[in-house]
């Protein structure tokens, strides 16, 4: 019975029918990684590779670009994806929000790349005229994934 009660367990979960627990995770979690760059009189490249420096294998690749002025991206949290937001061109803000502290990261490098834990609220604003948010994921877009509304993204938090 218990060896059927695990196996009954482990379908929920996989299937994503049980409740899913947001992580207890803070802003302070969150840290600018420098990705470094090779500079040659011919330009400089910068280099994401599975293995070297990124705390996560990266499934799926996306980018923002086109954002009109004073448009606000995001405004979502994630029960299980990781991140990793780089300013490929221009500049924008990141808002990081764990339900207590609030925190404001400034994207400006291209070398440069914000590391997302699951489990925060974020929201994207001040994008620069034809900037390109490139974010790195550590999954494939799964919808289920997401908590879009503020209130209820603080009541998974509070329940922690
Ligand atoms: P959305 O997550 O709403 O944007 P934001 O980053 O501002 O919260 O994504 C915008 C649209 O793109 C939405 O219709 C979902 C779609 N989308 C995908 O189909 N696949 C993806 O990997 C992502 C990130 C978005």
């Amino acid at each position: 019975w218990d060896m059927m009660k695990m196996i009954i367990s482990e379908i929920l979960k996989n299937s994503k029918i049980l409740k899913m627990i947001l992580p207890a995770t803070k802003v302070f979690d969150c840290s600018v990684i420098d990705l470094s760059k090779v500079h040659t009189q011919q330009g400089n490249t910068t280099v994401a590779e599975n293995g070297k420096g990124i705390p996560f294998d990266v499934k799926r690749v996306y980018y923002l670009y086109d954002v009109p002025g004073g448009e606000l991206r995001g405004g979502h949290a994630h029960f299980e994806l990781e991140q990793m937001i780089v300013a490929a061109s221009g500049s924008f803000d990141v808002i990081l929000d764990d339900g207590k502290f609030r925190k404001r990261v400034s994207i400006n490098r291209p070398n440069l790349a914000l590391h997302v834990v699951p489990g925060l609220w974020r929201e994207l604003d001040n994008f620069s005229s034809g900037s390109i948010c490139m974010v790195l994921a550590s999954n494939q877009y799964y919808e289920k994934d997401y908590i879009r509304n503020y209130d209820e993204f603080l009541s998974h938090k509070n329940n922690e």
